[in-house]
């Protein structure tokens, strides 16, 4: 089968055209990949950063996201049957079996559940690691309603979707974007305001929320910076490994794609209460320049495999 693999560290990321076809194991399924996208884990993942925190087994295949058809199941009970469609995360513990390819090999209890009528498998590629970590945390911070958050990092795949949770629960989104196309951006999402990271970051944010902010979720930036933003009680969940041995008000979030939280983004698409915005798509032979593209997009790179 053909893949985007890495063949040692070091090593650039590749499409590679002989890989043999993985076998299901018990309690896991085979599913035809036909769409992922591009997360900033596999960015890590391809320039060897995860070395001593996760077993590299190569050849590795890379890519986190997945959406596809299931064709075949191990033996024992399956949750999931043949010709089911589906969507999630590769989970496993270790780097080999990524989604960048024809044929995954999943467990079919965690990181998986089935795509909705009305949830096209581009999005739903698109959806799983950046819509997990947003809903972990925003819910996280729990903002209410009128309060202010601040997004640090609104214009990645995780900012984009998490500007739309925070905005639904009421609460007034303050987002970092450059200026021009990136503030558009933002605030085309719910952000009532966008603040330019590139300049004096805290002024602005204290011009517009003099008291601080009660909430803060940080993708991205300098989390010492953001948490001295705080009100006195607020609260700020980190994706980024910033935490309460940094900040006593700092949350530490490893997104959990459990199937229920799968359904929720799933079925907050297919309501209209979430956009996935997609700004360029690649096909798997392009998965090397989709890489090299993630850092300065906007929202999700997304990966079509033919
Ligand atoms: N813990 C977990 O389970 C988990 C899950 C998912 C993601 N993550 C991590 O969460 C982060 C966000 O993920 P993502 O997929 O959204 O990545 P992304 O698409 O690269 O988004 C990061 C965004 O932050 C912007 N940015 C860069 N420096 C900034 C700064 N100093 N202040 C404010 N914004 C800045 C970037 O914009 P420019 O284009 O201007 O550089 C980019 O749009 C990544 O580090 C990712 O690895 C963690």
């Amino acid at each position: 089968m053909r893949a985007i693999t890495l063949q040692e560290l070091g090593a650039a990321p590749a499409l590679a055209g002989d890989l043999p076809q993985p076998g299901p194991r018990p309690g896991e399924v085979l599913v035809r990949v036909r769409a992922s996208s591009v997360n900033g884990f596999d960015k890590m993942a391809a320039a060897g950063m995860l070395k001593g925190r996760m077993e590299y087994r190569f050849p590795v295949v890379l890519g986190k996201d997945f959406a596809g058809t299931v064709e075949a199941v191990g033996d024992g009970p399956t949750r999931l049957g043949i010709g089911d469609t589906v969507f999630g995360v590769v989970m496993k513990p270790y780097l080999r079996d990524g989604a960048w390819a024809e044929i995954l090999a999943v467990g079919d209890q965690y990181g998986i559940t089935w795509v909705p009528e009305g949830l096209d498998l581009p999005i739903a590629g698109a959806l799983g690691l950046a819509g997990t970590a947003a809903v972990d945390a925003v819910d996280a911070v729990a903002p209410r309603p009128d309060e202010t958050v601040l997004i640090a990092g609104a214009t990645g795949g995780v900012g984009a979707l998490a500007i739309q949770y925070a905005a639904a629960a009421g609460a007034r989104v303050i987002a970092t974007a450059r200026p021009g196309a990136a503030t558009d951006f933002v605030r085309q999402l719910g952000a009532a305001e966008a603040v330019d990271y590139t300049a004096d970051l805290s002024g602005q944010v204290r011009a517009l929320a003099p008291d601080g902010v009660p909430a803060v979720v940080h993708l991205a930036g300098d989390g010492a910076q953001l948490a001295g933003l705080l009100t006195p009680d607020g609260r700020l969940a980190s994706t980024i490994g910033f935490g309460p041995d940094q900040h006593p008000a700092a949350t530490s979030i490893m997104a959990s794609p459990e199937p229920a939280t799968l359904d929720r983004l799933a079925s907050d698409v297919v309501a209209g209460r979430l956009r996935v915005p997609i700004t360029r798509r690649y096909d798997l032979a392009e998965v090397p320049q989709a890489l090299a593209d993630f850092s300065g997009a906007l929202g999700k790179l997304g990966i079509t495999v033919p």
